[in-house]
């Protein structure tokens, strides 16, 4: 099981939200990110993730997400990820859930079941399903549930071993997800930065880049298997 943040894309260039000159210094989460926001001014939440959407259609995996792919010769690899690029699928990863949303992908704002895959980068005001109504980021906003929640808090209590990478840990349900682990299960983080909080919950913690951090322990666990 892996589990993974924002973090794990730093080095394919796009953004974290929470790091210094991150994405929530630059732009008011309760302007983007909410059901309010949308109703508000649904132009400027569709600019924010157009724009997103040109980044992360520019970069490409990092060394930490083709580590994870390696990890499937031998393990049966899980990934759960807050992120909502498609670097892990794009590296080849075969099992990933995400808890908030896809960018790639637009919902319709009167069925969120209604998902549609974009072709390129733009979703415009006007844009509609095919049953007529505006069609909207596929992206789990501030204040609406996270639906894939139940499946993961299942897949964590199956976990053997679990990598956290990228995640600051500050946003719930998904950070809680860390509380499911079975107690024997081998767990390791990988972030460049202190995270007290895990370390004292029986966590093996690498102060590393995911870029170094996570391919060194892929391969140490391959080696070991
Ligand atoms: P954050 O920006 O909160 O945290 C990023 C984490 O990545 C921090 O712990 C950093 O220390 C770490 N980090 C930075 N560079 C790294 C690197 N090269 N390798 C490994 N780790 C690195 O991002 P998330 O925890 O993913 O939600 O944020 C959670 C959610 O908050 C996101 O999914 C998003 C955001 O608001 C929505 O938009 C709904």
């Amino acid at each position: 099981m892996v589990f993974t943040g924002a973090g794990i894309s730093a080095e394919s260039g796009i953004k974290t939200f929470r790091d210094s000159g991150g994405q929530w210094d630059e732009y008011d989460l309760n302007n983007v990110a909410t059901p309010e926001a949308w109703e508000r001014n649904p132009i400027l939440v569709l600019d924010f993730y157009n724009a997103r959407r040109k980044q992360v259609m520019k970069a490409k995996p990092n060394s930490a997400h083709k580590a994870l792919v390696e990890l499937e010769q031998k393990f049966n690899v899980q990934i759960i990820t807050q992120n909502v690029d498609d670097l892990h699928e794009r590296a080849g990863s075969k099992n990933v859930l995400h808890l908030h949303g896809e960018i790639m992908k637009a919902q319709s704002t009167a069925d969120p079941s209604l998902v549609h895959t974009l072709q390129n980068s733009s979703l415009l005001h006007g844009d509609k399903c095919k049953n007529g109504s505006q069609l909207r980021p596929h992206i789990v906003w501030f204040g609406e549930l996270v639906p894939n929640m139940e499946l993961a808090y299942l897949l964590v209590e199956n976990a053997d071993i679990l990598i956290v990478t990228g995640t600051s840990l500050n946003v719930y349900p998904a950070a809680g997800l860390l509380e499911y682990a079975p107690k024997k299960s081998a767990k390791y983080i990988i972030d460049p930065n202190d995270v007290s909080l895990v370390i004292e919950e029986g966590f093996t913690y690498i102060k590393k880049n995911a870029g170094n951090g996570l391919p060194e322990l892929c391969q140490k666990l391959l080696n070991e298997k």
